[in-house]
């Protein structure tokens, strides 16, 4: 078989374009994180189908090998997202969060303690109401069916987040530092019981927190 110029000149292009998109964080593609329910308890409160798109400081999709990258500072941009309350609570008064975090296999937080000795118990555990603003709780913790837009309608929410610059230490960003692959995890009780336990992102998985493709040409 002979090659024409044309069809040489087609592959060259092709390769190209699919190497330049190999490389390429897509946006609503490549950098998003989804939240859901997390265990497969039956618990009162079910969070679902949760859609947040990841930019760093410059609102630019913000990946790590195409996989979605949290930086700080940065924004996370909420797209979609439901809870279903099937009764009415009061986490505003009484909401007690428990939180699990693991970087690159080390548990910092378990199941609401701490498992590092340099991290504060009150890392790993608060209230609702120190945390996550009054008014959301309030919409969110009466029984029915919450979604996002109902959130933007009723409280006004912002579904822009602005993450802040990561805390610092003489100068050394704690994220440059504590950079890799998280595990989060959060659990909500309310009256001493469990009513709603969710994974950011869904299922428990790898969160890619920190790293920068420019860190690694060297
Ligand atoms: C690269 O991405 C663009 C935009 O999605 C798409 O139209 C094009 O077909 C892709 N090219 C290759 C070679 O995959
Ligand atoms: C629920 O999950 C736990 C932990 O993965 C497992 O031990 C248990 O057997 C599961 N229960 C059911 C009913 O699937
Ligand atoms: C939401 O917050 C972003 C960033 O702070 C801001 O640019 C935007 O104007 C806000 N949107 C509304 C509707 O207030």
């Amino acid at each position: 078989m002979r090659l024409s110029i044309q069809t040489i000149l087609s592959i060259i292009i092709v390769t190209l374009s699919s190497g330049i998109n190999s490389s390429k964080c897509r946006d609503g593609v490549h950098n998003v994180i989804t939240v859901d329910s997390y265990g497969n308890e039956t618990l009162p409160v079910e969070i679902r189908n949760i859609r947040i798109h990841v930019y760093d400081h410059d609102m630019k999709p913000s990946c790590y090998k195409r996989k979605v990258n949290v930086v700080m500072p940065g924004w996370f941009v909420i797209k979609s997202g439901e809870v279903d309350t099937s009764r009415d609570f009061d986490v505003v008064k009484d909401g007690a969060v428990s939180v699990s975090v693991a970087l690159d296999g080390d548990h910092i937080c378990l199941n609401g303690h701490s498992d590092m000795f340099i991290v504060p118990e009150s890392l790993c555990n608060f209230e609702m109401s120190s945390f996550f603003p009054v008014d959301i709780c309030k919409t969110l913790q009466q029984k029915g069916l919450h979604t996002l837009k109902e959130l933007e309608t009723k409280n006004a929410f912002n579904a822009t987040l602005e993450l802040p610059a990561s805390p610092s230490f003489l100068g050394i960003s704690l994220l440059d530092v504590m950079k890799g692959n998280y595990r989060i995890k959060i659990s909500i009780a309310s009256e001493g019981k469990k009513i709603v336990e969710f994974a950011l992102p869904t299922g428990y998985t790898d969160l890619k927190m920190g790293l920068n493709e420019k860190d690694d040409e060297d």
